[in-house]
């Protein structure tokens, strides 16, 4: 089995080379928010354009093998406050979270774990630590040791971790925890609700009337639209609506590099569909959403979905399946996109807010059936008191399924799973260290090298004209800067599936040879036939 990602590897990997960089980091950085290098975002613009391709423009057949209707959305990042009082975001949008008096450190009070258990020998202390977070538990277990040491004993065995918030519930218990960060007990708060919406201020005045926020989620824009959309295009239920785009929330607690930031991309879609078909849809994005994944490289050992239970489930919700990733810094598996059954919930909730009618009429349907009815008007129809069932055939609010991806958090993903350690032959065939990024040939930020063997004898111009060949249709690089077993090094540490070296034999017969990142391989081929060589594995 392979060893366990160091992250601070990776960290310093994606500095070096130009994929991530600390916001703002000439004046020390500001927590929770990135940028990305000029590497870095050719491989999340590589995944962002892979989903649009794979969801919106050309989806996979539905369950019964049928063409699935998908269209895309722009919405603006700041709305109508309205929007986020119907959704609920304003009243609900809140994690509970705790501070520490002495550090003035805040911290998720439902991700905080203390030390129990051990009561005989640390009788009053429980020491708390972030679940997860390796380091902060030591800390914790040295704490506790230490505490036991005093009264002449030792720890024995490994001390159960509780939740914090059950402890915090009784103010004596909460009064002797020791925080993550101090050594004495009492300085942590009671669980607070912090509201993460950020926000803002439209036009001149900062006034109570013109507080604006900053969209948590990219899904309400949909929503809000699910009308003009319907008017405007020919889309019929069942449909999708797509968008990718930013979105903000002041985490309290943001970590694991840019797994938990406060400005993050979304690449969500909202599937509209009759109620009675929700379960079906649901289970077809859940393992459409899944399978995705595992073609773009993620393996599927590392890849856990995970049905919520009841009591985790968000209000709205009737189930939601978390796709979750083995990451490197996390014993357990983490969220990387969630596929929830929201019901009528959204719907519902901006209908009764704005009083516009977000009902779907199923003209089909409604035609379909007219030889059973006497009149073809609905409203006519509906004045014969029909059963609420019959009524709900032809007009209804839609259930809605939500598969909701993080374009940050995947591509977090594909960088742990594409970083690589092996030992290949130098020039001299003695075996030398390499750091491989091995990233699926459609995601890595550049897709070939075209390197002239040496400085002269026409390679240069041969090189140089096979690049801008090959410009023209993907992003690739021109290297001529060392022998060329360091140029290899080079790619292979941004992880270019492809090197084409131009050589003597080019000169003489227009062949190159292309050697392959993954199996070192080398092989000979027409330099005509290079651009199909490389789209035919961007197909795979
Ligand atoms: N519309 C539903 C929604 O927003 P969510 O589970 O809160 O659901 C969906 O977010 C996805 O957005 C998550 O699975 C994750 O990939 C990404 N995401 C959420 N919060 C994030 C954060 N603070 N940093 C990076 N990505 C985040």
């Amino acid at each position: 089995m392979a060893a366990k990602l160091d992250m601070e590897n990776l960290v310093s990997l994606c500095r070096r080379r130009g994929f991530i960089f600390q916001s703002s980091e000439i004046y020390g950085g500001i927590n929770g928010f990135w940028d990305y290098g000029p590497l870095g975002v050719e491989l999340k613009k590589n995944i962002k354009d892979a989903w649009w391709q794979d969801m919106v423009r050309n989806p996979p057949p539905g369950p019964d093998g049928q063409e699935i209707a998908m269209v895309g959305l722009d919405c603006s990042i700041i709305m109508n406050p309205k929007v986020w009082e119907a959704s609920g975001h304003v009243g609900g949008f809140s994690d509970p979270m705790v501070d520490c008096k002495e550090t003035k450190k805040r911290y998720r009070a439902d991700q905080l774990e203390v030390i129990a258990g051990h009561h005989e020998i640390i009788p009053t202390l429980y020491y708390a630590y972030t679940k997860g977070d390796e380091a902060l538990l030591k800390d914790a277990l040295k704490k506790a040791e230490k505490a036991a040491r005093a009264s002449g004993k030792k720890l024995a065995g490994t001390p159960l971790g509780e939740a914090f918030m059950t402890v915090a519930k009784d103010a004596a218990r909460l009064a002797v925890i020791v925080g993550p960060d101090v050594d004495v007990p009492g300085t942590l708060t009671e669980p607070r609700a912090f509201n993460l919406m950020f926000q803002t201020y439209v036009g001149a005045i900062q006034s109570e009337e013109n507080v604006a926020y900053l969209r948590p989620e990219t899904a309400q824009g949909i929503f809000v639209n699910f009308k003009n959309v319907l008017d405007s295009t020919r889309v019929k239920l069942p449909f999708g609506i797509a968008q990718i785009g930013k979105a903000f929330r002041n985490e309290i607690n943001p970590r694991n590099y840019t797994f938990r930031s406060r400005e993050f991309e979304q690449m969500e879609i909202e599937f509209f569909c009759h109620p009675s078909e929700s379960r079906r849809w649901y289970e077809y994005w859940r393992d459409v959403r899944k399978n995705w994944y595992t073609t773009l490289g993620i393996k599927s050992d590392n890849l856990r979905p995970r049905e919520q239970g009841k009591d985790e489930l968000a209000h709205y919700s009737v189930g939601t399946t978390d796709i979750e990733y083995m990451f490197p810094f996390s014993e357990e598996p983490q969220e990387l996109e969630g596929v929830a059954h929201r019901g009528a919930f959204d719907l519902t909730a901006h209908m009764n807010k704005s009083g516009e009618d977000l009902r779907y009429m199923d003209e089909d349907a409604w035609n379909r059936d007219a030889a059973n009815r006497t009149t073809n008007s609905f409203k006519e129809w509906l004045k014969t008191n029909p059963p609420k069932e019959e009524i709900e055939k032809y007009q209804y609010v839609p259930h809605v399924i939500e598969p909701s991806a993080g374009a940050d958090r995947f591509t977090l993903a594909v960088l742990c799973e594409a970083y690589s350690e092996d030992k290949v032959p130098d020039s001299k065939g003695k075996l030398e260290e390499r750091l491989v990024m091995k990233f699926h040939p459609r995601l890595a930020p550049v897709k070939a090298a075209i390197l002239p063997l040496v400085k002269k004898d026409g390679m240069p111009e041969k090189a140089e004209s096979l690049y801008r060949e090959l410009k023209k249709h993907f992003k690739v690089e021109y290297d001529d800067g060392g022998a060329v077993g360091r140029r290899y090094r080079r790619q292979d540490e941004i992880g270019t599936p492809f090197c084409i070296t131009i050589d003597g034999d080019t000169l003489k017969d227009d062949t190159v040879t292309i050697r392959d990142r993954d199996t070192l391989q080398q092989r000979r081929v027409p330099m005509a036939g290079v651009l199909d060589e490389i789209r035919k594995a961007l197909e795979t």
